[in-house]
């Protein structure tokens, strides 16, 4: 008997387990907004990475590695009560000794924890770090939008200098363009400190409340709660509404003036185009100073593929010792995205340096110690492991590409040789046994 269930995941039949005797087979999908990166992608994203070591070794950030999940409160503290991240977004759950434990839907919070736990800040300043892994928030799936997705973060934490805030923009550039992406944008904004940001809160929440009941109901309720975010409305009657507010840029402190001009300068100075925008908020209380988002168009409504900025008081409200910080994070998911749609393709084609061809029987014992020993020597070596007809090994041979075939016969055996046939031009060559694996090691650095 079999007992029908409706999966929440994917809206798909599954069959439960009634009795070990009764049923055994079980449909379970992947849970809705997560991925399965599939081989032929799971390369994609070794390149990326790779790349992403690569820039942060040049750029002198070293990498940190942090639980995937914290302490709720960790969140509710350093993200902030008011955000929709930690107010509907959100993986929480009480373990077993009774602790409100969170899926961190972000990577900064978790860093400054740890610059706090692990006493760095007694190290040189500033903290130079990065992260790359999984996130979770529970947010409606759509393409480039997941409930799991990737980040790869930098912050530097212990300085308040301009140029840290330019490096968080110039650094992620660095990687999109060693990507192959060009076409995109920086947007950037200054939202000034809990010196000047008060003011500022107190004139647009009066502004705001003039049009209170023309504004989506979200946006009533972030009026009173925390004005700043209605600007980030994507709701076109509320984006029309604000389309005349004051700006923060005519509110902001001389101390948060100079540093977003010294920030522009700089930008200006290294010939990198960006857009002021005054109404770009970002959905964290953390943020201090400068903020900033890069953005590729052909990505439609998810069009963000990495933002950050400065949080001076982050690393106080988590319980250190007021310290400025700046940083920034990359979406790993969406920006091989855009490299798929604007088929952007640097991604080298995969060869296998041998295919080891065999006849059964003792041929399959000489392939089985000849495989081991080319692999040893640092070839990439395929074989066959279904008893294939030689036609079939060869073609197979050719699916993985590979740049030659070594045959075992049992002819060759006898003499001690096998055949090695370049795949490119079709030449062979007898080569013996004891030599095979010095002769293609040399053809491959040749
Ligand atoms: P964020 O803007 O929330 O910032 O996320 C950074 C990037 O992660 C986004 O621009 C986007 O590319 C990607 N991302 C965010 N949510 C999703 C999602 N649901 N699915 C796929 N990709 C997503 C932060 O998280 C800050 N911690 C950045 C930061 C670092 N600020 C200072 N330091």
């Amino acid at each position: 008997m079999q007992e029908e269930d409706i999966n929440a995941s994917g809206g798909l039949p599954t069959t439960r387990f009634i009795s070990r005797q009764e049923v055994v087979t079980v449909n379970v999908r992947r849970p809705r907004g997560t991925n399965d990166i599939l081989p032929e992608d799971a390369r994609k994203w070794q390149l990326v990475e790779a790349k992403i070591r690569d820039i942060c070794h040049r750029f002198g950030y070293q990498e940190i590695r942090t639980p995937i999940f914290e302490h709720t409160e960790l969140f509710e503290r350093g993200i902030g009560e008011a955000t929709d991240i930690v107010e509907k977004e959100m993986y929480t759950f009480t373990d077993r000794g009774d602790r409100s434990i969170t899926l961190r839907p972000e990577g900064t919070a978790c860093v400054v924890r740890a610059f706090i736990e692990n006493k760095l800040y007694a190290q040189s300043l500033p903290s130079k770090l990065y992260y790359v892994g999984p996130m979770f928030r529970y947010e409606k799936p759509q393409a480039g939008r997941y409930r799991q997705f990737s980040q790869f973060g930098v912050e530097a934490i212990g300085s308040m200098d301009p140029f840290l805030d330019v490096e968080m923009i110039i650094l992620p550039i660095e990687l999109y363009k060693a990507c192959g992406l060009s076409d995109f944008q920086v947007h950037i904004n200054s939202l000034g400190c809990p010196e000047c940001r008060p003011k500022y809160r107190e004139v647009l929440q009066q502004h705001l409340g003039e049009k209170f009941d023309q504004f989506c109901e979200n946006c009533q309720s972030r009026i009173s709660r925390n004005p700043l975010r209605v600007l980030d409305c994507k709701n076109p009657k509320c984006q029309a509404l604000v389309a005349e507010i004051p700006l923060i840029t005519n509110y902001l402190c001389t101390e948060c003036s100079d540093h977003f001009q010294t920030v522009i300068k700089y930008l200006d100075l290294l010939e990198i185009d960006y857009e002021l925008n005054p109404k770009l908020v970002r959905g964290f209380d953390y943020y201090t100073k400068t903020v900033f988002e890069i953005t590729v168009s052909s990505l439609g409504a998810q069009n963000a593929i990495g933002g950050g900025g400065r949080y001076d008081g982050l690393v106080e409200e988590i319980g250190g010792k007021p310290m400025p910080a700046v940083g920034y994070a990359v979406g790993v998911d969406r920006l091989l995205l855009a490299l798929e749609q604007q088929q952007i393709d640097i991604f080298p084609e995969q060869h296998a340096d041998v295919y080891v061809a065999h006849f059964g029987g003792d041929t399959k014992t000489a392939a089985v110690d000849l495989v081991v020993k080319l692999r040893a020597s640092g070839l990439w070596v395929e074989t066959d492991y279904m008893d294939r007809s030689l036609k079939a090994q060869m073609k197979s041979a050719d699916k993985f590409k590979s740049r030659w075939v070594v045959i075992v016969g049992e002819e060759e055996l006898k003499t001690g040789t096998v055949k090695v046939r370049r795949m490119d031009t079709g030449t062979e060559a007898d080569v013996a046994l004891d030599q095979i694996v010095e002769y293609l090691s040399v053809k491959k650095e040749g």
